[in-house]
């Protein structure tokens, strides 16, 4: 039989996602974002994201079948994330994904969000060697993860944040700076017009009795806060690109540090950098730099999969597929804070 394709939806956070894949390759995709509605909050507001998902989800799914050239009935499995996320903003995208593969009469497949940010680079660059080290960064995460067979074992937990994700500083110290949210990409963009050894801010967690694969972040926020205070206090402007500029080194000198390190302790030799922090550019710059010293290939998605989107929803989906998992049940429920 012909591989079936799948269609996955993603609505964990702010991003309505749905994308269609077959056999590994990508099919079509189309995201729609409610970031413009939160951003005079400062942050996603659940409620306002849980809405906007009931608003974009139809049209979404709409939007990827037409890119692929598809119809409704072409659809053969409906994958959707279940968690971890926005508990409203979830139940959105589960409501809707049960829906349409009981209408459709497909089996439904629950993903874990973080294995779809994972998935995403298999649709750019084929199947992930078995194991590989992944440094997930995105505004919820940050952790270090041993991967082995996507579809079937369990993904081994390395290291974690300990306080903020690595996304959360960007956007924080961003407002600090007076920048627009989200931050990471203003911060991004500022620091191009900087100097990094500007302002030596703080390494977290990278002493010699420190956890190897921990992080922290809200030391570095406090940081950055402080030197924009006094700033503040004396009589210049706030020198932002140079401060943008050095945050970003910082943040990509413990996140590379780090991931590197966690492979030559695992005897890994691909590392994988993968949500929305990985399409910072001073990281990857960093990580590939390092990963050449180290004989390390290195492996990032492409820009736009970098971020929530539902064709790494899809890959998985489409991983269990063939891999013959057991589908979920109709009644499965969301769970906001799925542990890996
Ligand atoms: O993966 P993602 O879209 O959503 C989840 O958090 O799951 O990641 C969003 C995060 C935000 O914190 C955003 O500021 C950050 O990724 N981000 C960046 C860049 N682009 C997005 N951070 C630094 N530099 C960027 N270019
Ligand atoms: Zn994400």
């Amino acid at each position: 039989a012909a591989p079936r394709i799948v269609l996955g939806i993603e609505s964990s956070c702010d991003e309505t996602g749905a994308g269609l894949v077959r056999d590994g390759r990508l099919l079509g995709h189309a995201v729609a974002s409610s970031m413009d509605e939160h951003a005079r909050f400062g942050g996603v507001v659940p409620e306002i994201a849980a809405r906007a998902h009931v608003h974009a989800l139809n049209p979404v799914v709409r939007g990827a079948l037409d890119r692929a050239g598809l119809r409704l009935g072409d659809i053969g499995a409906v994958a959707v994330t279940t968690g971890p996320g926005l508990s409203g903003a979830l139940q959105v995208g589960l409501a809707g994904a049960k829906g349409l593969a009981y209408a459709l009469d497909v089996p439904l497949y629950g993903v874990h969000h973080l294995a779809g940010h994972v998935a995403a680079d298999t649709l750019e660059h084929g199947p992930l060697p078995d194991p590989c080290v992944v440094l997930i960064v995105s505004g919820g995460h940050t952790s270090l993860l041993l991967v082995r067979d996507l579809a079937r074992d369990p993904i081994t937990h390395l290291g974690d944040t300990l306080d903020d994700a690595a996304g959360e500083c960007f956007d924080k110290v961003a407002r600090v700076f007076g920048l627009p949210y989200p931050g990471g990409p203003a911060v991004d963009r500022a620091a191009r017009d900087g100097s990094a050894d500007a302002v030596a801010f703080p390494r977290p967690l990278t002493g010699p009795g420190d956890d190897p694969y921990a992080f922290s972040f809200s030391g570095l926020k406090t940081a950055a806060a402080r030197w924009a205070e006094r700033h503040a206090n004396g009589d210049g402007a706030l020198p932002v690109a140079d401060g943008a500029a050095a945050l970003q080194e910082a943040i990509a000198d413990v996140l590379t540090r780090k991931a590197v390190a966690a492979c030559a302790a695992h005897g890994v030799n691909t590392l994988v950098v993968v949500g929305g922090v990985a399409a910072n550019s001073r990281v990857r710059a960093l990580a590939e730099e390092r990963c050449r010293a180290a004989g390390i290939t290195l492996r990032v998605p492409p820009l736009g999969l970098c971020t929530d989107n539902g064709a790494m929803i899809a890959a998985v989906g489409d991983l269990l597929v063939r891999a013959g998992a057991e589908p979920a049940p109709l009644d499965v429920s969301i769970d906001p804070s799925a542990p890996l």
